[in-house]
C-alpha cells in the first residue's frame, strides 16, 4: 500500500460524506428530485447521499478497525479490502448499530463522561456504514489509504516478554486461551516515574492483551514469602515452559500495587496525563500477564514476542498512582466472604470506599484519570459512582464507570479527558451485576478462573507537590 497521509484523507472524506448529507437533507425540504437514492419516499424522509466503500466507508473502516480486521490481525475477517468489506457488509452494519464493534465497554453517550482516544464509533460513523450497507455496499473508485502513523513515545526503553509458544488451556473457561504472566526487571538504580507506555505485540494473531502489573519484589505476599520467592516458585511449577499460569491477575498469591499497564488490539501510545508519573523503586518489577488467544482453535505452535516500551523520567509535575480496589474481594478477609449463589440470572453486588477509608486523607484531594473496570466471566454490567462535596458544600455525583454488556474478552483502561476529584466527604460506590445461571456451585471471590471480581483500577494523580511518601 502506497504511503500517504492517511490521517488526512480520512478527515477530508469524512468532512466530504458528512456535508454530502447535510447537503442532502437541505434538498429534502425543497425537494426531494436530486435524490440520487432508489428508495421511494416520503416528503419527510431524509435521503440518505451515495455512499460507497472507498470514498465514505473505508476512512471510518481503517481508522477503527483494520488495527484488528486485516490478514494477520487478530479479528477473523479483513475490512480493508473492498471484497471483504462487501463479504461481511450486513454482518458489519449489525455489529457496529449493536455497538459490539469495535470493542469499547464504556458508555459514551457522554452521560459517562469523555474518554481519550475514544474506541466507539460517533453516530454519524455509524450511520454512514448503515447506510452504505442499506444501498447494496457499493464500491466506488479504489483509493490508496494507510494505517494512520503511531504518535511517538519519546525515549521510551523497550522491554520484552520471552519468546514464547502459547498452548490452549482448553478448559472450560479458556477452550482457546492461554493467559501467561512473566516478570520483567526494570533495572532502575534510583527512584524513578513511570510516565507512559507502548506494547508492539510480536505475533498479533495471538496476542489478545497484555496487563502490566506493578510488583515490588520485596513485599510480602499472604503465605508470608517475598512476591520475589512467591514468582519464583510459581515458574517452578513449569520448568519446561516459560513464565507461570495467571488467568485475572499477576497470578496466585502475587502481591500487585496496580495495573499501570493495559493493553488490547488497537490501544495507542499511552502518555499518563497532567504531566504525572508513578514512583517506582528499584525493587519494582513489571509482570506482564499476556492473553494469547487462539480464534477456533487455529495459529497453534506460532510464537510471540512482545515488546513493551515504558517511558521513564526522574521528576514529574505530579506524582500518580495505579491501585485496584475491589469490595468483593475483600470480603475474603472477612468471617463472612459474599457468595454468589448458582442459578441466579442478576445477582447484584454493590460496595462503597469512603475518602476517609482510603488512607489519603493527608492529602486534600486526588484527581482519577483513568479507570480499569474488571470481573470475570459471570460479570454482566458494572456501575461506578464518584460521590463528593462542591465548593458550595452541595452534593455531587459523577458518574466514574458505565458498562452495559461487559465483556471479559475486552479489558480496558479508560483515561478520562477532565479528571474526577476525589476528596473529603467523598465516596467511590461500585456496583456489579452477575449471571450465574451457568453455574451449578456457588461462586467465591478470588483470582481464580472461576472466582469473582468486582474490582476497579485507578489512576490517581496527587495535587502539585504532594506525594505519598
Ligand atoms: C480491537 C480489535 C477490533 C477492532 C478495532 C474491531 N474489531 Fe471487529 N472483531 C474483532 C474480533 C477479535 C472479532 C472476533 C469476534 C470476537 O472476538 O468478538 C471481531 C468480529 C467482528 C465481526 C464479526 C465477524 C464474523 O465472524 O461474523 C464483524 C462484522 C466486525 N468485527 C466488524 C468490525 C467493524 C466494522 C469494526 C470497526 C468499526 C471493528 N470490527 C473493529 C476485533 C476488532
Amino acid at each position: 500500500m502506497a504511503r500517504s497521509n492517511f490521517a488526512h484523507g480520512i478527515k477530508a472524506s469524512l468532512v466530504i460524506a458528512l456535508a454530502m448529507t447535510a447537503c442532502q437533507e437541505d434538498n429534502d425540504e425543497s425537494s426531494a428530485s436530486t435524490s440520487t437514492s432508489t428508495t421511494t419516499q416520503t416528503s419527510t424522509n431524509t435521503t440518505p447521499a451515495a455512499l460507497s466503500y472507498w470514498q465514505d466507508v473505508a476512512p471510518i473502516y481503517f481508522n477503527r478497525c483494520v488495527s484488528c480486521h486485516q490478514a494477520g490481525g487478530i479479528a477473523p475477517i479483513a475490512l480493508d479490502n473492498y471484497q471483504d468489506a462487501k463479504n461481511f457488509a450486513q454482518a458489519a452494519k449489525a455489529s457496529v448499530v449493536a455497538r459490539t464493534m469495535p470493542p469499547w465497554l464504556m458508555t459514551s453517550d457522554g452521560s459517562c463522561g469523555e474518554y481519550i482516544d475514544e474506541g466507539a464509533l460517533r453516530p454519524e460513523e455509524i450511520e454512514i456504514i448503515a447506510n452504505w450497507v442499506d444501498q447494496g455496499a457499493p464500491e466506488g473508485t479504489p483509493t490508496d489509504l494507510e494505517h494512520p502513523s503511531r504518535p511517538d513515545l519519546p525515549e521510551a526503553q523497550s522491554f520484552h516478554t520471552p519468546l514464547f509458544t502459547p498452548m490452549p488451556a482448553g478448559t472450560e473457561l479458556s477452550e482457546f486461551d492461554e493467559y501467561r504472566c512473566f516478570a520483567i526487571p526494570l533495572g532502575r538504580t534510583d527512584t524513578s516515574f513511570l510516565t507512559g507506555f507502548e506494547v508492539l505485540p510480536g505475533e498479533k494473531r495471538l496476542v489478545h492483551h497484555v496487563v502490566g502489573y506493578l510488583v515490588d519484589a520485596n513485599e510480602v505476599g499472604e503465605n508470608g514469602k517475598s512476591a520475589l520467592e512467591i514468582m519464583n516458585a510459581l515458574d517452578a511449577e513449569s520448568p519446561d515452559r516459560l513464565g507461570w499460569p495467571c488467568y485475572a491477575d499477576a497470578g496466585e498469591g502475587v502481591p500487585v500495587g496496580g495495573a499501570p499497564v493495559v493493553w488490547a488490539p488497537g490501544t495507542s501510545v499511552v502518555q499518563f496525563p497532567a504531566q504525572s508519573g508513578i514512583p517506582l523503586a528499584p525493587s519494582h518489577m513489571l509482570v506482564a500477564q499476556v492473553h494469547y488467544n487462539f480464534p477456533n482453535g487455529e495459529n497453534q505452535g506460532l510464537s510471540d514476542q512482545t515488546e513493551i516500551r515504558l517511558q521513564f523520567k526522574s521528576n514529574v509535575m505530579r506524582q500518580a498512582f495505579s491501585v485496584l480496589v475491589d469490595g468483593l474481594l475483600d470480603t475474603l478477609g472477612s468471617s463472612t466472604p459474599h457468595v454468589i449463589p448458582p442459578g441466579v440470572s442478576d445477582h447484584p453486588f454493590s460496595w462503597g470506599l469512603k475518602w476517609e477509608e482510603t488512607g489519603l486523607e493527608g492529602l486534600p484531594y486526588v484527581d482519577i484519570w483513568g479507570v480499569f473496570p474488571h470481573m470475570h466471566e459471570l460479570g454482566q454490567t458494572f456501575e461506578a459512582t464518584l460521590s463528593g462535596v462542591d465548593a458550595n458544600n452541595q452534593a455531587t455525583s459523577t458518574c466514574a464507570a458505565d458498562i452495559e454488556r461487559w465483556d471479559f474478552e475486552w479489558q480496558l483502561q479508560y483515561f478520562r479527558t477532565e479528571p474526577m476529584r476525589f476528596g473529603p466527604g467523598g465516596a467511590l460506590n461500585v456496583t456489579c451485576h452477575f449471571d450465574s445461571t451457568g453455574r451449578t456451585e456457588p461462586t467465591l471471590p478470588g483470582w481464580g478462573t472461576s472466582n469473582e471480581m468486582c474490582l476497579i483500577g485507578l489512576y490517581a494523580v496527587l495535587p502539585e507537590g504532594r506525594s505519598l511518601r
